[in-house]
């Protein structure tokens, strides 16, 4: 396996836990993908479910941001629109055989979103009444 989640990741609201738990099994799965040479077809598909199902989480702690206030919105939320764009790039170029599917590749997906949730997503678990948010 790639990447293992550890408790130490969690942001302290269990939804959002097993977003970003979920987003670590796509990564896993392409990972897997390219390191058993499986079609390209199969891997642009779960690229495209790793993008569906990223916005699918950004958009909904997003809307947690904004009902609570979060004073970091605009610049996490310009963090999430670079690595969405990242994503749905590396997809097409894929698809079009601009670019090789390499391991450095999924190192990419994986460094960013960990690094994303334990420096930027950290931030806001304690600004949230954790009371509230569930
Ligand atoms: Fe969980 Fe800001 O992404």
């Amino acid at each position: 396996m790639f990447f293992k989640w550890s408790d130490s990741y969690s942001v302290k609201i269990l939804s959002v836990d097993r977003e970003h738990q979920k987003l670590f099994d796509i990564i896993n799965e392409f990972y897997d993908q390219l390191m058993t040479k499986q079609a390209k077809q199969l891997i642009v598909e779960t690229l495209a479910n790793l993008s569906m199902y990223t916005k699918t989480h950004f958009r909904n702690e997003e809307l947690l941001m904004q009902k609570y206030g979060y004073p970091k919105y605009a610049e996490h939320k310009t963090l999430h629109e670079q690595y969405v764009a990242k994503i749905d790039e590396y997809k097409e170029k894929i698809a079009a055989n601009k670019i090789v599917m390499t391991h450095e590749l999924a190192t990419f997906l994986k460094d960013w979103l960990l690094n994303h949730v334990l420096k930027i997503d950290k931030q806001y678990s304690s600004f949230f009444d954790l009371n509230i948010v569930k």
